[in-house]
């Protein structure tokens, strides 16, 4: 057992080094748009995230009031989350809604 205070050592400074590169730059999750960070926090609990042109303008808000009650969002939180699908909604008669 001679041998396990060098060994040791050896995996720390190994550990040491793992540290480091994870905090190597690369692109922020924070530049990513806040309101599409609350859309993923609030509304994937019960089933997968719908992509924004899964529906139009015109459908999305009622499934908002719906979705918003079943998330306990407060006004503000609908409000973004509802802009931020709103931005990417489907087009009318651009492709056949997905069910
Ligand atoms: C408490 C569970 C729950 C949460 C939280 C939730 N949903 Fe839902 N969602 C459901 C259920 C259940 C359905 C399917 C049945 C229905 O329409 O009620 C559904 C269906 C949907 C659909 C499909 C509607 C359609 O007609 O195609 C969309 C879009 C949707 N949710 C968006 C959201 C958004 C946006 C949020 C966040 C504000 C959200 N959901 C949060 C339970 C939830």
């Amino acid at each position: 057992m001679r041998l396990a205070g060098p060994v040791l050592l050896a995996a720390g400074s190994l550990l040491a080094a793992c540290v480091v590169s994870t905090t190597a730059p690369g692109p922020s999750p924070r530049r990513e748009d806040p309101r599409r960070s609350l859309y993923r926090a609030k509304c994937h609990s019960c089933h997968r995230l719908y992509p924004a042109d899964r529906l139009s303008a015109e459908k999305w808000p009622p499934v908002m009031e719906k979705m918003a009650s079943k998330a306990k969002l407060q006004d503000d939180e609908k409000e973004q989350i509802l802009s931020y699908l709103l931005e990417g909604a489907r087009r009318p008669g651009t492709a056949p809604e997905r069910k």
